[in-house]
């Protein structure tokens, strides 16, 4: 989400910390029927920050799970789609480093991932329709591809991949 925001020349902190907090309420929600997922991080950081969350955040967080049918919070701003667009493709990146025979982010390569998404059967509860929206912001997919992988081997060692 940093890399994205400085791409976009927009605030990295904001943004970062939005990927950061978006899923705060993951083990608070049933995963097989998720309908209160993103509505209980809100009441945490509404809770915690009051009128201190920014709005950008609240709605990206919300507008997150519009495909979840419960919120009828869409995806508007860059922010939104960003957010949406790089929690499904960090989970199907880390599905792509799993596959290789080092396991390791670094083996990876754009045109392997690209191919990848392609594939149904691959990593099928990514949510391809969210990551393909990138290009709402503007940005290609084959330019959030290279960008996110560039960000996530900055952290590989932190997330041990
Ligand atoms: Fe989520």
């Amino acid at each position: 989400m940093k890399a994205l925001a400085e791409k976009f020349g927009d605030n990295p902190d904001l943004w970062g910390l939005t990927g950061l907090l978006h899923d705060l309420d993951m083990d608070q929600i049933d995963v097989d029927d998720p309908k209160d997922h993103g509505k209980i991080t809100i009441q945490i950081l509404e809770k915690e920050f009051g009128n201190d969350l920014p709005k950008e955040m609240s709605h990206a967080i919300q507008a997150h799970c519009e495909n979840l049918g419960h919120t009828d919070i869409k995806r508007e701003s860059k922010l939104d789609y960003a957010l949406a667009a790089a929690e499904n493709l960090s989970g199907f990146l880390v599905a792509c480093a799993l596959v290789m025979p080092d396991k390791k982010l670094a083996s990876v390569k754009p045109n392997s991932v690209l191919k990848k998404l392609k594939k149904k059967d691959f990593a099928r509860k990514v949510n391809r329709d969210f990551i393909y929206d990138i290009d709402k912001t503007n940005l290609s997919l084959e330019e959030f591809v290279e960008i996110a992988l560039k960000a996530v081997n900055e952290i590989s060692d932190e997330i041990g991949l």
